[in-house]
């Protein structure tokens, strides 16, 4: 069985956001959110906490979802959603549709008229929000249309109507989609920046909300989990739920956290069932990098989670225009980000990609680019200063060097004494 968080853990400002917009359909104030955020940050487990605030309230709810499985279907969002209520026998009547009736066959094959539609999506998004106002006459409506960035194009037109359209109604939007660049985001933002919807950015979980989940999940308390599972799954998340609930479930099934009582034990690895899924899914978006990018960013996981560009250019030879190039890339596709406020330092979105790009490199080119990136640390840093001297002392050790990863671990450890920061 997946394990899985009993209740939703902190966005407490989400919902309270939302709450509001729930409760202003009393008053037939509407209004649009969209829920921005990368996959498995948890947009359709807050929809869920919001539908389940709506149905509690007796607000109707109506729910669509966009998928690319299978040939794309024009509208499918809408039509799923609308569905419900023509198996539920709601026929809007000729006084709320009017002309717009037509249209509507469009969507939902039993309201056909038989008579041809005009062909517009304009007309058909004004015939969607007359439906969506009939079928929340009474109590309001709350519209969810989940997965928006795989929409077509005609239902994010309608969407973008309906966004400029709901103040007057008693009837609330609400649409998930992925943080990447494209039609839906831009369609979100531009309704964000004229005040016609909110855009809610979902953030990672903080420290204390991971520990939550993940007692949440084993039916515990936090202060019953081992502090070392609460830093592992912290660390190795980057705070995405999803990933909690993963590598959490590959503990577990892998034997190395066990119940005893109310707490939990650690007695293996918890890292050795690291859910082949996770590795893999990191794998394919270092792909799409083509191979120089690949090479670029294997040599920089060899550095840490955190890398330098002057400490990258030195190992791989790389001119300037093809490492801002392919840092670029990577940037885009949301693998690395400058780690602000360090100039020259990047930074792994996710310690996973910098895992599963290790792992994918034999032994003898691990040992070879360490090297290299000691070599280029020594050489651009003279005498090792600050975090300089354990980094080298690490990659030494890595490229199997124990004589001189020695000497600067000695030294590094000098150092700390006589700054004062150990003992
Ligand atoms: N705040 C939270 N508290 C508890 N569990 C959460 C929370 N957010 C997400 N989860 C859990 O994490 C998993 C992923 O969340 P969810 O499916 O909502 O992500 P998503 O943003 O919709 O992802 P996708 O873009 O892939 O659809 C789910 O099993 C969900 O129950
Ligand atoms: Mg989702």
């Amino acid at each position: 069985m997946r394990l899985r968080a009993a209740h939703l853990i902190g966005r407490e400002a989400e919902v309270t956001e939302l709450g509001e917009s729930l409760r202003a359909l009393n008053r037939s104030r509407g209004g649009t959110a969209f829920l921005v955020g990368e996959g498995g940050i948890g947009k359709s487990r807050l929809v869920a906490e919001l539908i389940g605030s709506a149905l509690a309230a007796g607000v109707r709810v109506l729910k669509g979802r966009s998928s690319t499985i299978g040939p794309m279907v024009p509208l499918r969002p809408l039509t799923e959603a609308l569905m419900p209520l023509s198996r539920g026998g709601v026929t809007p009547d000729e006084a709320s549709l009017g002309p717009y009736r037509p249209v509507l066959g469009r969507l939902i094959p039993g309201w056909s008229t038989g008579a041809p539609d005009q062909g517009s999506t304009v007309v058909l998004a004004e015939a969607v929000l007359r439906v969506l106002a009939f079928a929340g006459r009474d109590s309001g409506c709350l519209l969810v249309l989940e997965d928006l960035h795989d929409a077509d194009t005609e239902t994010l037109a309608v969407v973008e109507y309906l966004v400029d359209n709901l103040e007057q109604q008693p009837l609330m939007l609400v649409a998930t989609l992925r943080s990447e660049p494209g039609e839906a985001l831009s369609l979100a933002e531009s309704a964000g920046r004229r005040h016609s919807a909110a855009v809610l950015r979902l953030a990672p979980l903080d420290a204390d909300e991971v520990g939550r989940m993940i007692a949440s999940c084993l039916d515990t308390e936090p202060a019953l989990m081992p502090a070392e599972v609460l830093g592992q799954m912290w660390e190795d998340s980057a705070g995405i739920p999803f990933l909690v609930e993963e590598l959490l479930q590959g503990a577990v099934a892998g034997g190395a956290l066990v119940r005893e009582g109310a707490a939990w034990r650690v007695v293996g690895d918890l890292r050795r069932n690291m859910p082949r899924a996770l590795l893999e899914g990191a794998i394919h978006r270092i792909d799409q990098l083509g191979p120089q990018g690949r090479t670029l960013l294997s040599a920089a996981a060899v550095l840490g989670r955190r890398f330098p560009l002057s400490v990258l250019q030195s190992m791989t030879g790389a001119d300037d225009r093809t490492l801002l190039s392919h840092l670029h890339a990577s940037v885009a596709a949301r693998l690395v980000a400058a780690d602000e406020p360090a100039p020259d330092w990047y930074a792994f979105q996710h310690p996973l990609t910098a895992e599963a790009l290790l792992a994918q490199l034999t032994p003898t080119a691990r040992v070879a680019l360490s090297q290299q990136a000691a070599d280029a640390i020594e050489t651009l840093n003279p005498g090792l200063p600050g975090d300089w001297c354990p980094l080298a002392a690490t990659l030494r050790a890595d490229a199997g060097d124990l004589v001189r990863a020695g000497r600067l671990f000695t030294e590094a450890g000098h150092r700390a004494l006589a700054d004062g920061s150990v003992g």
